[in-house]
């Protein structure tokens, strides 16, 4: 098959390998792509968020699966588009999308679908979320409701603070559109993990669960950024944790979205913390995880462009069990020095064809005069496969030190100590 791949950033390198290496799959087409995903699929040049862009692409390449990568399209209804034009499509319509769109939404599905999340009030204004705070202890979690570019979730250590949070959020309007509305919800603790769930409306399959690192150095300190890194598996959810949590969670949530008349098609992507009480959710997003993809996916030895389309197609029963790698895969990110802040672009980025035994997927980057260079904040991602997490580390940070530009940063600590 034709498959068209929307998207331009590590996660789309990481499908675009994965679909490349499908015995079901004939050619991959991706618009924007980059130029790591230009050397094993045709890039092709539109506006990825423009429905009407899209359909004509997709018409243009005969694409026979179109699968969208970034949540964006999603939540502009470019999947909607694409299905009523007849297309074959991986990925949620506008509807089923806000579930990663608006947290109010997100929460209130989890409710009526009876899976275990922090205790939440949604509120519209600022007197009902100054209110709202009495109904939690100190600790207390202030979030704006859309999309803020992964900053719009306050962790408050007290009521002043939380009142602080409110008033930037829906007085200084600091996050927009997105903060017109607040969940004010209580602080859980506990170690997290991603877990993803493929789904064609009805039935739900989980892939190999994953963790991600967040903040920008060692520690876990410094600024949250897009993720610096990932492993897979976390030992803690093995395969029967996460089959247990497909039937508790994620089916409970695809047919919560299904009876509202808005099935999710495409990765349902749940956010988890292991409580002392148990396994809570914190947030779904509605599209593969970054970076956690450029781990799962390399472990992946099934036909991913068969169990897409199946996705696509609604018969993902038909689809057996996955086949997976038993090894671990461990990915530490590239970045340009002074990310998440400032950085500088352009600079040579060299010794890619010196490493060995890993995949580097590209996300920030761009070619002049032939010669490879950085153009983003998260230029590269590295992934080793190992019998162990720690042969997998040696393996990727061999090749971390071999790759080189001015100012590359990467944390020395990703998968060091499992915490789970
Ligand atoms: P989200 O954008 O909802 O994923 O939130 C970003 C991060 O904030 C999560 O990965 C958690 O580390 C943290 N977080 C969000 N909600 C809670 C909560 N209720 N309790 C504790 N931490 C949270
Ligand atoms: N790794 C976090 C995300 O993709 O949202």
């Amino acid at each position: 098959m034709r498959v068209l791949l929307i998207g331009s950033g590590g996660r789309e390198h990481a499908l675009a390998a994965a679909l490349v290496r499908s015995p079901s799959v004939e050619h991959v087409f991706c618009a924007n792509g980059n130029p790591g995903i230009g050397e094993i699929a045709e890039l092709k040049c539109i506006n990825e968020v423009d429905a009407g862009q899209v359909l004509e692409l997709a018409r243009e390449v005969h694409a026979d699966l179109v699968v969208i990568g970034p949540e964006a399209p999603l939540v502009a209804g470019v999947a909607d588009r694409l299905r009523d034009a007849g297309f074959a499509v991986f990925g949620p319509g506008a509807a089923a999308a806000q579930i990663e769109g608006s947290k109010a939404f997100a929460k209130d599905v989890m409710a009526s679908a009876g899976v275990d999340t922090a205790r939440y009030i949604a509120c519209d204004d600022i007197e009902t979320a100054l209110d709202a705070l009495h109904e939690f202890d100190e600790q207390v979690v202030v979030k704006a409701d859309g999309i803020a570019a992964g900053k719009g979730v306050l962790l408050c250590h007290s009521h002043d603070e939380a009142r602080d949070a409110l008033s930037l959020i829906m007085e200084d309007e600091a996050f927009g559109e997105a903060g017109a509305r607040v969940v004010v919800e209580e602080m859980m603790t506990g170690p997290e993990a991603s877990l993803f769930f493929l789904s064609d409306g009805k039935t739900v399959k989980p892939l190999p669960s994953a963790q991600d690192f967040k903040r920008v150095f060692d520690g876990d300190q410094g600024l949250n950024t897009g993720g610096m890194g990932a492993y897979s598996p976390v030992p803690a959810v093995d395969d029967a944790m996460a089959n247990e949590l497909a039937t508790t969670i994620a089916q409970p949530v695809i047919d919560e979205l299904a009876r509202r008349g808005m099935p999710f098609i495409g990765l349902l992507y749940a956010g988890l913390m292991l409580t002392p009480t148990g396994v809570r959710v914190v947030e779904f997003n509605c599209r593969f995880g970054d970076p956690e993809t450029q781990a799962i996916l390399p472990r992946l030895r099934s036909d991913l462009g068969e169990v897409l389309l199946a996705c696509a197609q609604g018969r993902l029963d038909e689809i057996g069990d996955l086949d997976i790698d038993p090894r671990d895969a461990v990915t530490v990110v590239l970045a340009s020095g002074g990310y998440p802040g400032d950085y500088r672009t352009g600079l040579p980025i060299t010794g890619l064809n010196q490493v060995h035994n890993v995949a580097v997927f590209h996300a920030g980057t761009a070619t002049k005069d032939g010669q490879l260079v950085t153009k983003g904040g998260r230029v590269l991602a590295v992934t080793a496969l190992g019998s162990s997490i720690r042969d997998a580390r040696e393996t990727v940070y061999d090749a971390v030190d071999t790759i080189q530009f001015d100012g590359k940063h990467a944390r020395r600590d990703i998968a060091e100590y499992p915490t789970v």
